[in-house]
């Protein structure tokens, strides 16, 4: 996923590597978010912890609103980066509308107080049950991702007596050059409608009675690092929306994405203003420049706003490997585990250049060797010191699991000085309410 492989030794902590945008910052050598220290949150709520920026969160999202100021724009926060209710609700006070892949998605967004017309659904297997309870809710539009979709959710909004919003979701073939597992807008990929294939798709929807045409959408995947995946998508995407339109359907939107990424260990990705200020370049030279535009940013606004705190339970020499044991663990940062991705470890106290130490693999306590945190990590840690993993606020918590009945563990949002418990941490008991004897 990044220029960093597991087995590459990684550089010291230090003041320089905190990521920008992430409101953590070194104060007295305690490590603080925004204006608290992290150390007094984990004593008060125990580890593993994760903890929030409202502050970090808001200015990625404002960040996306201005790159798109002064358009007929909408940043539709995707909620499967993180979808705990009190974020959700600080995006839709915010302003923001919402990318949904699940009922469940759409549940959480209406309980955040989502105005539902705000609501895009993606996604290539939507239920009938969800599509009927969209339908029900009035959401904004449905990502179509294939023909049988669209005869289905038809059928389904004739029986209720109303129109369905839809966009075909269009797949660009364009390389983004990412991680393998992530790559959403090549060929072989389930996701979208082929290029080949779209132009008939939307000649196919105009014979749907109970469809609405409202525009277009495209999406390459996530933890994208450089603008010119994008471009080529849009001139892609620009060349079918004429095609389209020349046959005889208006699209009135474009919903355009490819998740930005975030700095994990050193990427430097463009901002939502560089990025946009030149894909929106493209779209006046082509004359698009009125049409509506819709964003699906999920990591780029909260990953970098986000930390996990974990614990060194106890510190393991090994033949060949050193091994420092953490109570934080796949199942609460499945990351590293799914993807072999890098995510910063540092101490909670700075470790000042010079401070002898140990390389250490970082791991958890699930029984399953790729249950690793961070490999070769240069740390000078003592069990009982508590750790932090940055960049944890997209894909850890909303992908956490219950493996080896774990319960999950708490969220903390820090708005300057005060602290506010978002999630309380699970008891074992909490995992098996629904479970029958
Ligand atoms: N819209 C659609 C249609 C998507 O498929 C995705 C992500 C997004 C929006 C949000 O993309 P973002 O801005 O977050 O990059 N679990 C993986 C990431 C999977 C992303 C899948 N789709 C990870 O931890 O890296």
């Amino acid at each position: 996923m990044t220029a960093h492989h597991e087995d590459a030794p990684s550089p010291a902590p230090n003041a320089a590597l905190l990521p920008a945008g992430s409101h953590l910052a070194w104060r007295g050598g305690q490590l603080h978010v925004d204006d608290v220290p992290l150390a007094s949150l984990a004593r008060e709520h125990g580890t593993p912890l994760f903890v929030y920026s409202q502050a970090a969160i808001l200015d990625a999202a404002r960040g996306w609103q201005e790159a798109l100021a002064g358009r007929d724009a909408l940043v539709c926060y995707a909620i499967k980066a993180n979808s705990s209710l009190a974020l959700l609700r600080l995006m839709a006070q915010a302003g923001c509308g919402f990318d949904i892949v699940s009922g469940g998605e759409l549940e959480r967004a209406l309980a955040a107080g989502a105005a539902p017309e705000r609501i895009v659904f993606s996604g290539v297997g939507k239920t009938r049950a969800e599509m009927r309870r969209a339908l029900e809710a009035g959401i904004g539009c449905f990502n179509v991702e294939s023909l049988a979709e669209m005869d289905e959710l038809s059928a389904i909004a004739g029986e209720m007596g109303c129109t369905a919003p839809i966009s075909v979701r269009v797949n660009p073939d364009v390389d983004a050059r990412t991680h393998p597992y992530i790559s959403t807008g090549l060929k072989g990929n389930k996701f979208g409608i082929s290029h080949a294939e779209a132009r008939a798709a939307y000649q196919h929807a105009a014979t749907l009675p109970w469809l609405r045409v409202k525009g277009i959408d495209c999406h390459i995947g996530s933890q994208i690092t450089e603008s010119a995946p994008y471009l080529e998508a849009l001139e892609r995407l620009l060349d079918l929306v004429e095609a389209i339109e020349a046959d005889g359907t208006p699209l009135a939107h474009i919903d355009f994405g490819g998740g930005l990424g975030i700095d994990y260990a050193g990427e430097q990705p463009p901002a939502p203003a560089a990025l946009w200020g030149e894909l929106l370049a493209r779209l006046d030279a082509r004359g698009h420049g009125q049409r509506r535009i819709i964003v699906e940013p999920g990591r780029s606004i909260v990953g970098n706003a986000g930390v996990c705190l974990t614990s060194v339970l106890r510190l393991k020499e090994g033949e060949t490997r050193n091994f420092c044991i953490v109570d934080a663990a796949m199942n609460d940062l499945p990351r590293p585990a799914l993807y072999q991705a890098w995510h910063r470890i540092v101490p909670l106290t700075e470790m000042l250049p010079g401070t002898p130490a140990r390389v250490w693999d970082v791991v958890g306590p699930v029984c399953e060797s790729g249950d690793w945190i961070g490999k070769n990590r240069p740390l000078a840690v003592q069990p009982g010191d508590v750790l932090a993993v940055l960049s944890a606020g997209a894909y850890c918590m909303s992908m956490a699991s219950r493996y080896n009945s774990r319960p999950l563990p708490a969220e903390v949002l820090v708005d300057g000085s005060s602290t506010r418990l978002i999630r309380r941490r699970e008891a074992p008991q909490d995992a098996w309410q629904h479970e029958l004897p």
